[in-house]
């Protein structure tokens, strides 16, 4: 059977591990690397949580470190979010798949080169790796068939600020970096995984009830982060955005409501950083009068602004049976 070749990039915490997990049990992808960045977590909190998932999933697929902080910001870790281990506080055991030789960059663009046009990119953490590979080398933007970017905020309210949700505004200067690369983006904004899209406590009840491993484990390692979920954002459940947005790679149809628009990354704003600007009435280009540097620039990102929940969770279980 063809497989569809997939490239991960990381901050490993508990969400990113179900999304990893979904990589690894979908019939028709093969893992070619997981690439981990500084976010959620530190390079190395992540390279564990990843390593730890891939083995509880039978697999070897390579996990290589990568940048260890934004280009420019400041680290800003959530530890606070998704326990002291970022999985929850479950504090698993030391995996004994090893780190992987070599650094994420020269990984992403080698995968990259060696599968010109047939690698999907997803990214489930701040894009420092990406953006730096892109500079390093510019021509990998148009070898990628799909990069499926979990970030943003698609003219909504952000988690990390009003304006901005937090891979974004980790690290932005290397979010407009990738956003104006030419890749073949998609965004999947925090608030896909919101609402609906949330696993209701029943919800959860049912998934440990599949009684697999797999199951037990994505509700175990985001016990901790459902209570913030809840108690902190006001969601109904756990909200799961790595998985939505490894959902929509795997499976587009789930995608309920989406548009083309031009989307750009705020770098500059005080109250704004991080902030995904999406064009979504193409207001740019269009008035003769408009000046600035948007006005010749064309749609660019893929924006999933809501999923079909039940499709979403029917995958998700699909991958946890
Ligand atoms: O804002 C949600 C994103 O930030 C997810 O990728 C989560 O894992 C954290 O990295
Ligand atoms: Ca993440």
């Amino acid at each position: 059977m063809y497989k569809r070749k997939m490239l991960i990039d990381t901050d490993t915490a508990s969400d990113d591990a179900v999304a990893i997990l979904m990589a690894h049990r979908y019939p028709d992808i093969e893992p070619l690397a997981v690439t981990v960045v500084s976010g959620n977590m530190r390079v190395e909190d992540g390279s564990r949580n990843a390593r730890y998932t891939i083995e509880l999933c039978g697999a070897q697929t390579p996990v290589y470190l990568g940048c260890e902080r934004p280009m420019l910001r400041e680290p800003v870790h959530a530890y606070w979010y998704h326990g002291s281990d970022g999985m929850g506080g479950m504090n698993y055991p030391e995996p004994k798949l090893r780190a992987a030789n070599g650094h994420a960059i020269e990984a992403l663009i080698e995968n990259i080169r060696a599968h010109e046009n047939d690698v999907i990119l997803v990214t489930l953490g701040p894009l420092t790796n990406v953006a730096s590979a892109l500079l390093r080398a510019p021509e990998i933007a148009k070898m990628v068939s799909r990069c499926i970017v979990m970030g943003g905020a698609a003219n909504v309210v952000g988690n990390v600020t009003p304006a901005a949700e937090y891979n974004i505004w980790c690290d932005p200067e290397a979010a407009r970096i990738v956003f104006r690369s030419g890749m073949n983006l998609e965004m999947v904004g925090w608030e896909a995984g919101r609402g609906a899209a949330a696993l209701t406590d029943q919800e959860i009840a049912a998934v440990y009830a599949f009684n697999t491993p797999f199951a037990k484990f994505a509700m175990e390692c985001n016990a901790h982060a459902l209570q913030l979920a809840k108690h902190w954002q006001g969601d109904p459940g756990m909200t799961l955005h790595d998985p939505t947005a490894m959902a929509v790679a795997l499976d587009p149809s789930i995608s309920k409501r989406r548009g083309k628009y031009r989307v750009d990354v705020e770098t500059r704003g005080e109250l704004t950083r991080g902030m995904t600007v999406v064009d979504e009435r193409h207001t740019v280009g269009t008035q003769a009068y408009f000046t600035d540097e948007w006005a010749v620039r064309q749609p660019n990102v893929l924006t999933h602004h809501e999923l079909d929940a039940a499709k979403w969770k029917a995958l998700l279980y699909q991958c946890l049976r």
